[in-house]
């Protein structure tokens, strides 16, 4: 091992993906600035957030991109799909819909990032508004059922407003983009 391999960050870039309004620019605002807000903000094209970590005795340096749920705004396409390291799934447990687009934002990934191994690719789905568990509409079990058969793609649920299982989900999200290399 040469010396700046120990010191120089290892780049890493995430794309979050999922419909418009389950909480994919909370997630990162909560994760990356601490912070989160009420109000709902239409995220417009894609924007991306960058958040130094130390995971598995490496220097990270994670290029997080947020992207659209609304149509109208999915202005920049998918073409900065390429060269994705992971990419985290989100949907909204009270919103049913939300769930059953996963499969299509997976494909839509799939196909424009076209990764080397596609069925090792590091995927993760996230489960967000956890807190409004009396409001919940998708079993646990519905999901990590789909997760279990697309190749057993780690499962949480999130929430971006208490702060509930957030970084664990991106360390688990930034080991398994290192392992893949
Ligand atoms: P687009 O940018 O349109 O794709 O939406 P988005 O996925 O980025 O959703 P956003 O983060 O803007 O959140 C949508 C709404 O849900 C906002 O009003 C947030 O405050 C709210 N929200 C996000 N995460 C949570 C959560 O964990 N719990 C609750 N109760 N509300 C949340
Ligand atoms: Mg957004």
């Amino acid at each position: 091992m040469t010396s700046s391999s120990i010191t120089r960050p290892k780049l890493l870039k995430v794309v979050v993906l999922g419909d418009s309004g389950v909480g994919k620019t909370s997630l990162l605002e909560r994760f990356v600035n601490r912070r989160f807000s009420q109000q709902y903000k239409a995220t417009i094209g894609a924007d991306f957030l960058t958040k130094d970590m130390f995971v598995d005795d490496r220097n990270v340096n994670l290029q997080i991109w947020d992207t659209a749920g609304q149509e109208r705004y999915q202005s920049l396409g998918s073409a900065f799909y390429r060269g994705a390291d992971a990419c985290v799934l989100v949907y909204d447990i009270t919103d049913v819909k939300s769930f059953e687009s996963l499969e299509t934002w997976r494909d839509e990934f799939l196909v424009s990032a076209s990764p080397s191994d596609p069925q090792h690719f590091p995927f993760i789905v996230l489960g967000n508004k956890s807190d409004l568990e009396g409001q919940r509409s998708v079993p646990s079990r519905r999901a990590q059922q789909w997760c279990v058969s697309k190749g057993d793609i780690p499962y949480f649920e999130t929430s971006a407003k208490e702060n509930i299982s957030v970084d664990k989900a991106f360390d688990v999200v930034v080991t398994n983009a290192l392992r893949r290399g």
